[in-house]
Protein backbone atom coordinates (compact mmCIF):
# COMPACT_ATOMS: atom_id res chain seq x y z
CA UNK A 1 0.00 0.00 0.00
CA UNK A 2 1.22 3.66 -0.60
CA UNK A 3 0.55 6.46 1.21
CA UNK A 4 1.66 8.95 -1.06
CA UNK A 5 -1.46 10.11 -1.69
CA UNK A 6 -2.75 11.06 1.91
CA UNK A 7 -3.57 14.56 2.03
CA UNK A 8 -0.96 16.85 3.28
CA UNK A 9 -3.58 18.37 5.58
CA UNK A 10 -3.77 15.16 7.95
CA UNK A 11 0.43 15.34 7.89
CA UNK A 12 0.64 16.63 11.82
CA UNK A 13 -2.10 14.30 12.93
CA UNK A 14 -0.35 11.51 11.44
CA UNK A 15 3.34 12.84 12.87
CA UNK A 16 1.60 12.75 15.83
CA UNK A 17 0.20 9.48 16.04
CA UNK A 18 2.72 7.38 14.35
CA UNK A 19 5.00 5.33 16.65
CA UNK A 20 9.10 6.75 16.69
CA UNK A 21 11.83 5.47 18.12
CA UNK A 22 14.48 8.13 19.09
CA UNK A 23 17.77 7.44 18.43
CA UNK A 24 19.93 10.67 19.24
CA UNK A 25 18.97 12.12 22.49
CA UNK A 26 21.80 13.37 24.24
CA UNK A 27 19.93 12.89 27.91
CA UNK A 28 22.29 15.74 29.33
CA UNK A 29 20.45 18.06 26.29
CA UNK A 30 17.28 17.70 27.73
CA UNK A 31 17.93 19.70 30.72
CA UNK A 32 15.50 22.58 30.35
CA UNK A 33 16.12 25.79 32.15
CA UNK A 34 13.82 25.58 35.16
CA UNK A 35 15.39 21.81 35.95
CA UNK A 36 19.19 23.37 35.48
CA UNK A 37 18.05 26.53 38.27
CA UNK A 38 16.35 23.88 40.40
CA UNK A 39 19.10 21.39 40.71
CA UNK A 40 21.50 24.24 41.07
CA UNK A 41 19.92 25.74 44.27
CA UNK A 42 19.53 22.39 45.53
CA UNK A 43 22.92 21.48 45.36
CA UNK A 44 23.85 24.91 46.13
CA UNK A 45 25.59 25.88 42.97
CA UNK A 46 25.91 29.10 41.51
CA UNK A 47 25.34 29.64 38.08
CA UNK A 48 26.71 32.61 35.81
CA UNK A 49 22.98 33.59 34.78
CA UNK A 50 20.91 35.26 37.16
CA UNK A 51 17.55 33.16 36.03
CA UNK A 52 15.95 30.80 33.51
CA UNK A 53 14.65 33.94 31.35
CA UNK A 54 18.83 34.99 30.92
CA UNK A 55 19.81 31.38 30.52
CA UNK A 56 17.35 30.94 28.07
CA UNK A 57 18.14 34.19 25.85
CA UNK A 58 22.08 33.33 25.83
CA UNK A 59 20.92 30.34 23.41
CA UNK A 60 21.91 32.09 20.50
CA UNK A 61 24.82 29.31 18.80
CA UNK A 62 27.19 30.24 16.13
CA UNK A 63 28.67 26.99 15.57
CA UNK A 64 28.79 23.30 17.72
CA UNK A 65 31.39 24.68 20.29
CA UNK A 66 29.39 27.82 20.76
CA UNK A 67 26.71 25.31 21.76
CA UNK A 68 28.46 22.85 23.76
CA UNK A 69 30.37 25.63 26.10
CA UNK A 70 26.43 26.34 27.49
CA UNK A 71 25.44 22.08 27.17
CA UNK A 72 28.32 21.46 29.50
CA UNK A 73 27.57 24.41 32.02
CA UNK A 74 24.30 23.12 32.28
CA UNK A 75 25.16 19.62 33.00
CA UNK A 76 27.20 20.83 35.98
CA UNK A 77 24.15 21.18 38.14
CA UNK A 78 24.11 16.94 38.00
CA UNK A 79 25.25 16.18 41.06
CA UNK A 80 23.73 12.96 42.52
CA UNK A 81 22.15 9.84 41.40
CA UNK A 82 18.69 10.85 41.64
CA UNK A 83 19.89 14.33 39.85
CA UNK A 84 20.18 12.19 36.71
CA UNK A 85 16.88 10.23 37.31
CA UNK A 86 14.96 13.12 36.99
CA UNK A 87 16.44 14.31 34.45
CA UNK A 88 15.81 11.27 32.36
CA UNK A 89 12.01 11.27 33.71
CA UNK A 90 11.32 15.11 32.79
CA UNK A 91 12.68 13.76 29.29
CA UNK A 92 10.50 10.25 29.33
CA UNK A 93 7.23 12.27 29.88
CA UNK A 94 7.61 14.33 26.77
CA UNK A 95 8.63 11.70 24.96
CA UNK A 96 5.92 9.37 25.37
CA UNK A 97 3.52 12.66 24.77
CA UNK A 98 5.28 12.70 21.31
CA UNK A 99 4.57 9.14 21.39
CA UNK A 100 8.12 7.75 21.25
CA UNK A 101 7.84 3.59 21.76
CA UNK A 102 11.57 2.94 21.87
CA UNK A 103 14.43 5.50 23.36
CA UNK A 104 17.92 5.41 22.98
CA UNK A 105 19.65 7.69 25.12
CA UNK A 106 23.35 9.01 24.61
CA UNK A 107 25.19 9.72 27.78
CA UNK A 108 28.40 11.65 28.93
CA UNK A 109 30.04 10.34 32.01
CA UNK A 110 33.26 12.28 31.56
CA UNK A 111 31.15 15.37 31.76
CA UNK A 112 30.16 13.96 35.29
CA UNK A 113 32.98 12.15 36.56
CA UNK A 114 35.76 14.62 35.61
CA UNK A 115 33.77 16.56 38.40
CA UNK A 116 34.35 14.27 40.92
CA UNK A 117 30.56 12.40 40.14
CA UNK A 118 30.61 8.62 40.61
CA UNK A 119 30.41 6.65 37.74
CA UNK A 120 27.67 4.70 39.41
CA UNK A 121 25.29 7.81 40.38
CA UNK A 122 25.63 8.73 36.83
CA UNK A 123 24.42 5.44 35.43
CA UNK A 124 22.49 3.86 37.95
CA UNK A 125 20.01 7.25 38.04
CA UNK A 126 20.31 6.78 34.28
CA UNK A 127 19.08 2.94 34.09
CA UNK A 128 16.61 3.70 37.22
CA UNK A 129 14.69 6.04 35.11
CA UNK A 130 14.47 3.63 31.94
CA UNK A 131 13.16 1.06 34.01
CA UNK A 132 10.17 3.55 35.30
CA UNK A 133 10.18 4.62 31.84
CA UNK A 134 8.70 1.27 30.86
CA UNK A 135 7.00 0.62 33.65
CA UNK A 136 4.70 4.12 33.77
CA UNK A 137 4.84 4.76 30.32
CA UNK A 138 6.17 1.54 28.24
CA UNK A 139 8.76 3.22 26.42
CA UNK A 140 11.46 0.80 25.97
CA UNK A 141 14.64 2.43 27.11
CA UNK A 142 18.14 1.66 26.89
CA UNK A 143 21.67 3.80 27.13
CA UNK A 144 24.48 4.71 25.23
CA UNK A 145 27.49 5.65 26.78
CA UNK A 146 29.21 8.16 24.95
CA UNK A 147 33.52 9.27 24.80
CA UNK A 148 34.07 12.76 24.65
CA UNK A 149 36.56 13.18 21.45
CA UNK A 150 38.05 16.77 22.63
CA UNK A 151 39.73 14.41 25.38
CA UNK A 152 42.07 11.84 24.57
CA UNK A 153 41.60 7.93 23.84
CA UNK A 154 43.66 7.33 26.77
CA UNK A 155 40.33 9.29 28.93
CA UNK A 156 38.31 6.75 26.82
CA UNK A 157 39.88 3.83 28.02
CA UNK A 158 39.12 5.02 31.39
CA UNK A 159 36.24 5.90 31.31
CA UNK A 160 35.51 2.60 29.80
CA UNK A 161 37.06 0.18 32.49
CA UNK A 162 34.90 2.64 34.76
CA UNK A 163 31.81 1.96 33.46
CA UNK A 164 32.41 -1.99 32.77
CA UNK A 165 30.71 -3.26 36.58
CA UNK A 166 27.47 -1.16 35.55
CA UNK A 167 28.10 -3.45 31.43
CA UNK A 168 24.94 -4.25 32.09
CA UNK A 169 23.33 -1.03 32.03
CA UNK A 170 24.37 0.32 28.81
CA UNK A 171 23.88 -1.54 24.99
CA UNK A 172 26.86 0.59 23.32
CA UNK A 173 29.67 3.17 22.76
CA UNK A 174 29.29 6.04 20.91
CA UNK A 175 31.21 9.36 20.19
CA UNK A 176 30.82 13.49 20.40
CA UNK A 177 31.46 16.34 21.67
CA UNK A 178 33.55 18.59 19.28
CA UNK A 179 34.24 17.20 15.81
CA UNK A 180 36.78 19.37 14.24
CA UNK A 181 40.17 18.19 14.58
CA UNK A 182 38.77 14.51 16.57
CA UNK A 183 38.70 12.28 13.68
CA UNK A 184 37.26 8.91 14.68
CA UNK A 185 40.50 7.35 14.35
CA UNK A 186 41.89 9.39 17.26
CA UNK A 187 39.26 6.21 19.32
CA UNK A 188 40.72 3.02 17.11
CA UNK A 189 41.66 1.52 19.81
CA UNK A 190 38.86 2.11 22.56
CA UNK A 191 36.28 1.05 19.86
CA UNK A 192 38.03 -2.21 18.98
CA UNK A 193 38.07 -2.93 22.43
CA UNK A 194 34.32 -2.30 23.00
CA UNK A 195 33.67 -4.36 19.66
CA UNK A 196 35.16 -7.00 21.35
CA UNK A 197 33.30 -6.51 24.53
CA UNK A 198 29.64 -7.02 22.33
CA UNK A 199 28.93 -3.51 22.55
CA UNK A 200 26.90 -1.49 19.70
CA UNK A 201 28.95 0.77 18.14
CA UNK A 202 27.74 4.34 16.81
CA UNK A 203 29.79 7.69 16.06
CA UNK A 204 28.81 11.56 15.73
CA UNK A 205 30.26 11.86 12.23
CA UNK A 206 29.85 14.58 9.58
CA UNK A 207 27.81 17.02 11.70
CA UNK A 208 30.58 19.97 11.42
CA UNK A 209 33.35 17.67 10.23
CA UNK A 210 34.16 16.61 6.79
CA UNK A 211 32.93 13.33 4.67
CA UNK A 212 35.86 11.59 5.55
CA UNK A 213 35.03 11.85 8.90
CA UNK A 214 31.86 9.84 7.82
CA UNK A 215 34.37 7.11 6.31
CA UNK A 216 36.69 6.25 9.07
CA UNK A 217 33.65 6.27 11.69
CA UNK A 218 32.76 3.48 9.00
CA UNK A 219 36.08 1.59 8.25
CA UNK A 220 37.79 2.23 11.27
CA UNK A 221 35.23 2.24 14.25
CA UNK A 222 32.90 -0.01 11.97
CA UNK A 223 30.13 1.76 13.20
CA UNK A 224 26.20 0.56 12.95
CA UNK A 225 24.77 3.81 12.74
CA UNK A 226 26.41 7.31 11.96
CA UNK A 227 25.06 10.44 14.09
CA UNK A 228 24.12 13.26 11.87
CA UNK A 229 26.25 12.38 8.68
CA UNK A 230 24.57 15.22 6.59
CA UNK A 231 27.85 16.12 5.50
CA UNK A 232 27.93 13.16 3.16
CA UNK A 233 26.27 14.75 0.42
CA UNK A 234 29.75 16.27 -0.59
CA UNK A 235 30.57 13.30 -1.77
CA UNK A 236 28.77 11.68 -4.32
CA UNK A 237 30.51 7.89 -3.62
CA UNK A 238 29.64 8.14 0.09
CA UNK A 239 26.59 8.77 -0.23
CA UNK A 240 25.84 5.72 -2.91
CA UNK A 241 27.14 4.00 -0.59
CA UNK A 242 25.63 4.94 2.25
CA UNK A 243 22.23 4.40 0.16
CA UNK A 244 23.45 0.71 -0.97
CA UNK A 245 24.26 -0.19 2.91
CA UNK A 246 21.54 1.07 4.14
CA UNK A 247 23.68 2.78 6.44
CA UNK A 248 21.31 4.58 9.45
CA UNK A 249 22.08 8.18 9.75
CA UNK A 250 20.49 9.75 12.92
CA UNK A 251 19.84 13.05 11.62
CA UNK A 252 18.52 16.06 13.62
CA UNK A 253 16.94 18.55 11.90
CA UNK A 254 16.53 21.76 14.28
CA UNK A 255 20.31 21.08 15.81
CA UNK A 256 21.60 21.30 12.36
CA UNK A 257 19.91 24.98 12.12
CA UNK A 258 20.44 25.92 15.32
CA UNK A 259 24.35 25.58 15.47
CA UNK A 260 24.25 26.92 11.41
CA UNK A 261 24.88 24.02 9.66
CA UNK A 262 22.28 24.88 7.75
CA UNK A 263 21.12 28.56 7.43
CA UNK A 264 17.21 27.69 7.50
CA UNK A 265 15.44 24.67 7.86
CA UNK A 266 14.52 24.99 3.70
CA UNK A 267 17.97 24.30 2.96
CA UNK A 268 18.06 20.58 4.89
CA UNK A 269 19.33 18.22 2.88
CA UNK A 270 17.09 15.85 4.77
CA UNK A 271 14.76 15.16 2.18
CA UNK A 272 17.52 14.77 -1.08
CA UNK A 273 18.95 12.03 1.35
CA UNK A 274 15.84 9.96 1.97
CA UNK A 275 14.66 10.03 -1.54
CA UNK A 276 18.40 8.81 -2.77
CA UNK A 277 17.29 5.76 -0.86
CA UNK A 278 19.31 6.22 2.36
CA UNK A 279 17.86 5.12 6.01
CA UNK A 280 17.56 8.79 7.24
CA UNK A 281 16.05 8.60 11.07
CA UNK A 282 14.53 11.94 12.33
CA UNK A 283 15.62 12.76 15.87
CA UNK A 284 15.90 15.58 18.44
CA UNK A 285 19.61 15.98 19.65
CA UNK A 286 19.57 18.09 22.74
CA UNK A 287 15.80 19.26 22.58
CA UNK A 288 15.83 21.51 25.37
CA UNK A 289 18.15 24.40 23.76
CA UNK A 290 17.42 23.16 20.20
CA UNK A 291 13.57 24.41 20.37
CA UNK A 292 11.74 21.15 20.36
CA UNK A 293 11.77 17.80 20.91
CA UNK A 294 10.91 14.90 18.61
CA UNK A 295 7.56 15.60 17.44
CA UNK A 296 8.54 19.01 16.97
CA UNK A 297 11.27 18.30 14.89
CA UNK A 298 9.04 15.95 12.31
CA UNK A 299 6.59 18.96 12.12
CA UNK A 300 9.69 21.68 11.58
CA UNK A 301 10.82 19.34 8.35
CA UNK A 302 7.50 18.64 7.14
CA UNK A 303 6.41 22.18 7.04
CA UNK A 304 10.00 23.57 5.44
CA UNK A 305 10.13 20.65 3.07
CA UNK A 306 7.32 20.16 0.45
CA UNK A 307 8.37 17.49 -1.18
CA UNK A 308 7.52 15.18 1.96
CA UNK A 309 4.35 13.54 1.98
CA UNK A 310 2.63 11.08 3.73
CA UNK A 311 4.71 7.96 2.62
CA UNK A 312 8.40 10.03 3.36
CA UNK A 313 6.51 10.15 7.24
CA UNK A 314 6.11 6.34 7.24
CA UNK A 315 9.47 5.44 5.65
CA UNK A 316 11.29 8.21 8.21
CA UNK A 317 9.40 6.21 11.41
CA UNK A 318 10.10 3.08 9.90
CA UNK A 319 13.86 4.02 9.31
CA UNK A 320 14.09 4.81 13.36
CA UNK A 321 12.42 1.54 14.61
CA UNK A 322 15.00 -0.32 11.74
CA UNK A 323 17.68 1.24 12.49
CA UNK A 324 17.20 0.66 16.35
CA UNK A 325 18.81 -1.35 18.62
CA UNK A 326 15.63 -3.28 20.04
CA UNK A 327 14.60 -6.74 20.01
CA UNK A 328 13.43 -7.99 16.86
CA UNK A 329 9.99 -9.09 18.45
CA UNK A 330 9.39 -5.74 19.80
CA UNK A 331 10.30 -4.06 16.53
CA UNK A 332 7.51 -6.71 15.09
CA UNK A 333 5.22 -4.82 17.30
CA UNK A 334 6.13 -1.42 16.39
CA UNK A 335 6.14 -1.91 12.83
CA UNK A 336 2.67 -3.59 12.72
CA UNK A 337 1.09 -0.40 14.85
CA UNK A 338 2.91 2.21 12.51
CA UNK A 339 0.96 0.81 9.24
CA UNK A 340 -2.13 0.38 11.05
CA UNK A 341 -2.09 4.19 11.97
CA UNK A 342 -1.30 4.02 8.34
CA UNK A 343 -3.62 2.12 6.79
CA UNK A 344 -6.50 3.72 9.15
CA UNK A 345 -5.97 7.27 7.53
CA UNK A 346 -5.64 5.52 4.03
CA UNK A 347 -9.02 4.22 4.51
CA UNK A 348 -10.57 6.93 6.16
CA UNK A 349 -9.65 8.84 2.51
CA UNK A 350 -10.99 6.51 0.49
N1 LIG B 1 27.02 16.62 22.46
C1 LIG B 1 25.76 17.03 22.64
N2 LIG B 1 25.22 17.41 21.48
C2 LIG B 1 26.17 17.23 20.53
C3 LIG B 1 26.22 17.40 19.14
N3 LIG B 1 25.18 17.89 18.44
N4 LIG B 1 27.36 17.11 18.49
C4 LIG B 1 28.41 16.66 19.16
N5 LIG B 1 28.41 16.45 20.47
C5 LIG B 1 27.30 16.72 21.16
ZN1 LIG C 1 24.38 14.58 18.98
Amino acid sequence: MTYATIARDHLPALLARMPKAELHIHIEGSLEPELIFALAEKNGITLSYPNVEALRAAYAFTDLQSFLDLYYAGASVLIDEDDFYRMSMAYFARAHADHIVHAELFFDPQTHTERGVPMGAVIEGLARACADAKAQYGISASLILCFLRHLSEESAFDTLEAALPYRAHFIGVGLDSGERGNPPEKFSRVFAKCRALGLRIVAHAGEEGPPAYIESALDVLQVERIDHGVRCSEDTKLVQRLAATRMPLTVCPLSNVKLCVFKTMQEHNLATLLHAGLCITINSDDPAYFGGYLLTNFKAVFEALPQLNAQDAWQLARNSIDASFAPEADKECWRAALDQVFVDRALANA
